[in-house]
């Protein structure tokens, strides 16, 4: 659907050339919700750009629907944008226009018969759950009744593709739930093909499928969120997930058990069926304490995370070590690993 091939794309800033995209290759399949994450100033909304050619590569070719883009102009360049909505962390919503206005904005530009604007405004209203706010002014809008109206406009014009930029980071954590249920409906429903650009991986884990990690204008890491999230293979990206888990335990906890011998286990709900402790602590003769734990779910497939401590031997706790990785997505020794 969205192929990336060897984009780069470079700015002139105060005479010396910054390359904000490096040579990034990825393929984002027809109806997916892919994640983009990265540190601030790595490339991600540069790169998002280029699918509606806000942003033109410098070199690589931007292919969707297996063509090219890069050449289109003019007029072929604004029937194609129809087609490609965009939503913002700031909304950008006319404050001087009605809900209704701001959402007829996109039809009239696309020259839409006057007689279907209104009925399609309409549906728009429905379909973002706004309904009764058609006549109101943004300003006395909540942010996610705003975001319903940016994904409203955006989607006026029967977009296939939806590019959000950082789309929920000006909103709590219940409105930014309630906006990603939206789009996961919408993507469900009408199969619009999603690029979510988030600093947050807790909104990668509630809606991708797949992912890429940007650093310095490159893709360090892509794949399955599944797969990503439960066992990282870049050490940015690692301590991306990391920071966004929070498994701070007590120093009196951490100095009574001991450092080393604090294990973290990552597994798949599914493997939680097999008795995986109770079989290390009979068959290695060792210890386990449960020191804390949680279920998470990534892309609806629920993945656990426990941190226990293994006593005994030290034979004995790496062969109980051993077992628990073989039957487990991950194992991490020592609390500086986590
Ligand atoms: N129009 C521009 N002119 C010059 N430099 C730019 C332009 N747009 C972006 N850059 C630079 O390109 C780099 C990447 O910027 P970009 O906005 O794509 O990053 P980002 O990953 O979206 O960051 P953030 O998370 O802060 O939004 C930055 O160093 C930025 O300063
Ligand atoms: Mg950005």
């Amino acid at each position: 659907m969205i192929r990336f091939e060897n984009v780069s794309v470079s700015f002139s800033q105060k005479n010396r050339e910054l390359q904000a995209v490096k040579d990034v290759s990825l393929h984002i399949k027809k109806g997916q919700i892919y994640g983009l994450v990265g540190a601030s100033g790595a490339g991600k909304s540069t790169l998002l750009r280029t699918v509606n050619l806000l942003e033109q590569p410098t070199s690589g070719t931007v292919y969707v629907n297996g063509e090219s883009i890069n050449h289109l102009r003019g007029k072929a360049l604004r029937r194609y944008r129809q087609n490609i909505g965009i939503i913002f962390q700031h909304f950008n919503l006319a404050a001087n226009k009605t809900v209704r206005k701001n959402i007829e904005f996109p039809l009239k530009a696309a020259n839409v018969p006057k007689e279907q604007i209104g009925k399609r405004v309409d549906e728009l209203l429905e379909l973002v759950g706004l309904g009764d706010k058609s006549e109101e002014y943004p300003a006395r809008l909540s942010g996610g009744q705003k975001q319903r109206v940016g994904i409203a406009r955006a989607l006026a014009n029967n977009a296939n593709i939806l590019l959000c930029d950082e789309a929920t980071s000006a909103l709590d954590p219940e409105t930014t739930v309630s906006i990603l249920k939206l789009l996961e409906d919408i993507n469900k429903n009408y199969g619009i093909t999603i690029i979510m650009i988030t600093h947050e991986i807790d909104v990668v884990k509630m809606i991708c499928s797949e992912m890429a990690v940007m650093k310095d204008g490159s893709v360090v890491e892509s794949g399955k969120v599944i797969d990503i999230i439960s066992n990282p293979k870049n050490a940015f990206t690692k301590k991306l997930i990391t920071n966004s888990e929070n498994y701070e335990l007590p120093s009196e906890i951490i100095a009574q058990f001991g450092e080393g011998s604090i294990v973290k286990i990552t597994y798949l709900g599914s493997d939680a069926t097999e008795p995986i402790l109770s079989n290390a602590i009979k068959n290695h003769n060792v210890d386990i304490s449960i020191l804390h734990g949680k279920i998470d779910y990534i892309n609806h497939i629920p993945v656990g995370t426990l941190i226990v401590s293994v006593k005994g031997d030290a034979r004995d706790a790496e062969n109980a070590i051993d077992y628990i990785r073989k039957n487990t997505l991950r194992v991490e020794v020592g609390i500086n690993e986590f």
